[in-house]
């Protein structure tokens, strides 16, 4: 468990996305933090999603700071793009970047948080070296590319040893969690250390979206 604040981002992959005006309405009333942005470009994952026209778009049409998952081969090409078109947090894979520093850098130098994703199976050590330059690590709970997929229970282990790591290190970051987030799910993530919550299928299945949100947190 972390004493910070658990924080809620909505994942629109798994929203009607011929009416995300009215989609991003309801994720308002129904109080999360963040709007989830998932792109990918069919490269890096085997999926293709939405991205910098669609963002920008999103953009106009709610309040809700975006929280952008960059799931695509060189992040360090659109890293400013998807800044200027009003993302609040970046985050990029580990796996996928070719200088991760400069990809820190460029999230920075545009004015948003940086996040670092890893894939199930890249160990959490491999982040231990960005901790102090980061914002963020996200620990994905499933592998990248498809919402609906079943929660991870091994990838919890990580999560623990990024907090202890964090924690001994002294650094205040958030550890984002995605993929398979439930009801069911989110006490052992929460325990394990996460902070920001990603769900898509849960929130947007729910018959109350607002009691969705409130039994994760
Ligand atoms: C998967 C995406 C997730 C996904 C989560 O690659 O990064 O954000 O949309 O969806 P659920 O909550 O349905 O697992
Ligand atoms: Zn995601």
């Amino acid at each position: 468990m972390t004493g910070k604040n658990i924080l809620v981002s909505a994942s629109i992959l798994g929203c009607d996305l011929a009416n995300i005006e009215s989609e991003l309405k309801r994720l308002e009333k129904a109080n999360v933090d963040y709007v989830h942005f998932d792109v990918m470009d069919g490269v890096f994952v085997d999926n293709i999603s939405f991205g910098i026209p669609v963002l920008k778009s999103a953009k106009t049409k709610t309040y809700l700071p975006f929280d952008v998952h960059l799931m695509i081969t060189d992040p360090e090409n659109y890293i400013a793009e998807f800044a200027r078109c009003g993302a609040d947090i970046i985050t990029f894979h580990l796996e996928a970047a070719k200088d991760v520093k400069k990809c820190i850098e460029l999230c920075k130098k545009y004015g948003c948080k940086a996040g670092i994703s890893i894939k199930p199976n890249t160990p959490a050590s491999e982040v231990f070296e960005y901790l102090d330059m980061i914002d963020m690590v996200l620990v994905m709970t499933v592998e990248p590319g498809f919402g609906g997929q079943g929660f991870l229970a091994f990838t919890l282990e990580k999560i623990k040893e990024i907090r202890q790591k964090a924690d001994e290190l002294g650094l205040d970051i958030d550890i984002q969690v995605d993929g398979g987030i439930t009801d069911k799910t989110c006490s052992g993530v929460k325990k394990n250390g996460a902070n920001i919550l990603v769900a898509g299928t849960y929130l947007f299945k729910a018959d109350d979206m607002v009691k969705a949100v409130e039994s994760l947190k």
